[in-house]
């Protein structure tokens, strides 16, 4: 099969379309033709190397795999599967996360465990159903079971512009937020507009601190000012930074740290104000069946930033890494 590969970690020039070996199923597994494969801000992550990450090489990237029943292990529960049935891959399983520390789908077949595919509802395309698990399901769970946001609630979202930020703008609109996004560019700017976002801070020109303050007030250790929520998986300087925006017994939600892990912080502000910083981490199987329904019924309508043949993978990561790309870029083998 064609397959997107690397032998070892590095920059663009370590990754290439190539021939690879077709997956040899397990008795328990299904093989699939893969139609589409979204991209996640983790995938260039990985291609350079992230410490304290154990990556087998070499290495096929891809998480987020939707695509065609083309055969059936001899041991999958029978009558439940049929050849040509239309799937979606849960890629964090018990062996590893695809594309992480397990080979994923950027390729032409894959072979996956039958307990980690379900079937795609026929109104959801395989692109809107790619975009889904890693991206959407970790913005429905650090949102919704996490984070436990409310209607009232005025949200800021650092990032908005990415696959998880595009989530969390239709979830909390969904929920009834007052959003404010933002994003490192005008044309991002305009687009998180267009998705509902009530406010946008373009922080290449705005400083986001000073433009809640002038939305909100700033926030007092008494109650008063400042918004609900935070959502920051950007980490790095932003993270002590963005504590000058969140009231009183506010809630900081986490998923990531695009920018750093290991950022200074100002533990003042944490107990003067009483902050709830929640971690969410992944998403579950249920989580990914209730976004098929949401998108089967318009609730969640994916933002898919372009689709690109996998010969073409070196314009995605590349779009990725410079912060070029507005929602999913997904690659279509
Ligand atoms: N724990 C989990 O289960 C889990 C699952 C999925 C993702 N994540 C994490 O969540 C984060 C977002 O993932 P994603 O797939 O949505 O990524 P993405 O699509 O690349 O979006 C991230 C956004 O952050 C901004 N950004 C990128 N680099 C930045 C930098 N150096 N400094 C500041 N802002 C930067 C960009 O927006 P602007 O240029 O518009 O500002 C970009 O659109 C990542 O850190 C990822 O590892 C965690």
């Amino acid at each position: 099969m064609k397959a997107v590969v690397f032998h070892q970690h590095g920059t663009l020039d370590n990754i290439a379309y190539e021939d690879f070996p077709d997956p040899e199923p397990q008795p328990d597994e299904l093989l699939i033709r893969v139609a589409a494969v979204a991209l996640n801000g983790f995938d260039p992550m990985v291609l350079r190397g992230i410490p304290g990450l154990k990556t087998p090489l070499p290495m096929i990237p891809g998480a987020d795999i939707a695509g065609e029943v083309a055969a059936i292990g001899s041991a999958a529960a029978p009558g439940r599967w049929k050849i040509g049935d239309r799937v979606i891959v849960i890629p964090n399983q018990a062996t590893g996360m695809m594309g992480e520390t397990k080979r994923g789908g950027a390729s032409e077949l894959v072979a996956v465990p039958q307990e980690y595919v379900q079937p795609i509802p026929s109104e959801v395309c395989f692109i809107e159903a790619a975009c889904l698990p890693v991206a959407y399901g970790t913005a429905l769970r650090m949102i919704e079971t996490r984070g436990k946001v409310e209607a009232a609630d005025k949200v800021l979202i650092l990032g908005a512009s990415g696959g998880v930020g595009t989530c969390c703008v239709q979830l909390c609109k969904s929920i009834g937020c007052e959003v404010i996004a933002c994003t490192s560019s005008e044309w991002k700017a305009e687009k998180l507009k267009e998705l509902g976002a009530d406010h946008v801070i373009n922080t290449s020109s705005q400083n986001y601190v000073a433009e809640i303050h002038r939305l909100y007030g700033k926030p007092r250790t008494r109650g008063g000012g400042g918004v609900d929520v935070i959502i920051n998986y950007t980490g790095g300087e932003t993270w002590a930074e963005c504590f000058r925006t969140l009231k009183l017994q506010g809630k900081l939600l986490t998923c990531g740290a695009t920018a750093g892990y290991d950022p200074k912080t100002d533990i003042r502000y944490i107990w003067s104000f009483e902050f709830n910083i929640l971690g969410s981490n992944g998403w579950t199987p249920d989580d990914v069946a209730e976004l098929l329904r949401r998108v089967a019924d318009g609730r969640v309508k994916p933002v898919v930033h372009g689709t690109f043949p996998l010969s073409e993978i070196k314009v995605p990561f590349k779009q990725l890494m410079e912060r070029e790309v507005f929602g999913k870029a997904v690659l279509v083998p």
